[in-house]
């Protein structure tokens, strides 16, 4: 029997890849999604997982913000995790410019994805893990849209959790600092130590230690449904009062 298959969108590089290689690490097959724009990266890293286990990695190409057909692994595939996210700055002033397209990648194009697969998640009683953000309940000022959509995706997780139990499990992580945003104009030095300074365990967190909180609730956290998962190096326990990060 071939071994479980596992989606993980936004997966060509950074957070996702990470993700991918802790699953394909555990023997799983994977799915690396990204967009046309990402192929070569997404290839690449195809190539490299397959090198170790033929046959292991293939790439899905599309834009979570516009329609997409069924993807043709559809009707197998054991697990979804939802990472894709865009996180550019918006403000209400302008808020009509970047809302549909945030809602569309962290919450529409997910839920869609979900729907293609749902009778193969169903049938290999299956899970799904989202990527959320510790700041939901504490945003960060300057990412209005932003801010909306991964708290719609967050809502979504939980609804579904109710929706589609007992046969699919759904969960949600929820990431403090990690390797910082690829936009080298996101955060200045004084708002990453700031940020830095709030956190207990005193570091961002890596990308490998947010794929293997993923796979554990992917694959071994079998009575676990419905849970807001924080991996945020103890960021969330000093979120009240006079500190922010
Ligand atoms: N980095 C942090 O400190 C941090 C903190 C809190 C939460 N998180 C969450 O953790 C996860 C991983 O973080 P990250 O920093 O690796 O994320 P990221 O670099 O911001 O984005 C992940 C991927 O999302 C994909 N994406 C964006 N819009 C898309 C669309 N319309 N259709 C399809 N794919 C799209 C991009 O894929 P392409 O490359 O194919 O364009 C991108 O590589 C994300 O969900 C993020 O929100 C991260």
């Amino acid at each position: 029997m071939l071994p479980a298959r596992y989606i993980v969108t936004g997966a060509a590089r950074r957070g996702g890849a990470a993700i991918a290689r802790c699953l394909h690490d555990s023997g799983a097959r994977v799915v690396i999604h990204c967009r046309a724009a990402s192929q070569p990266e997404a290839a690449a890293l195809c190539a490299s997982l397959n090198q170790r286990r033929s046959g292991s990695a293939e790439w899905w190409i599309a834009d979570l913000g516009s329609d997409f057909d069924a993807p043709p692994f559809a009707d197998d595939v054991r697990g979804i995790v939802a990472n894709a996210s865009e996180f550019t700055p918006s403000t209400l002033q302008r808020f009509e410019a970047t809302l549909h397209r945030d809602l569309s990648t962290h919450l529409t194009g997910h839920l869609r994805l979900i729907r293609h697969c749902l009778p193969s998640l169903r049938q290999q009683q299956g899970a799904i893990v989202a990527v959320g953000d510790i700041h939901l309940h504490r945003p960060n000022r300057g990412y209005l849209t932003y801010h909306i959509a991964k708290n719609a995706l967050v809502g979504a997780m939980q609804a579904l959790a109710v929706e589609l139990a007992p046969d699919v499990r759904v969960n949600t992580v929820m990431p403090g600092p990690f390797d910082w945003p690829s936009h080298p104009n996101r955060f200045n030095d004084q708002e990453k130590q700031r940020i830095l300074a709030a956190v207990p365990l005193s570091r961002q967190g890596h990308f490998d230690e947010l794929g293997r909180a993923v796979r554990f609730l992917l694959c071994e956290a079998t009575y676990t449904t419905g849970t807001l998962f924080p991996i945020d190096g103890g960021l969330s326990l000093r979120m009240e009062g006079d500190i922010e990060a």
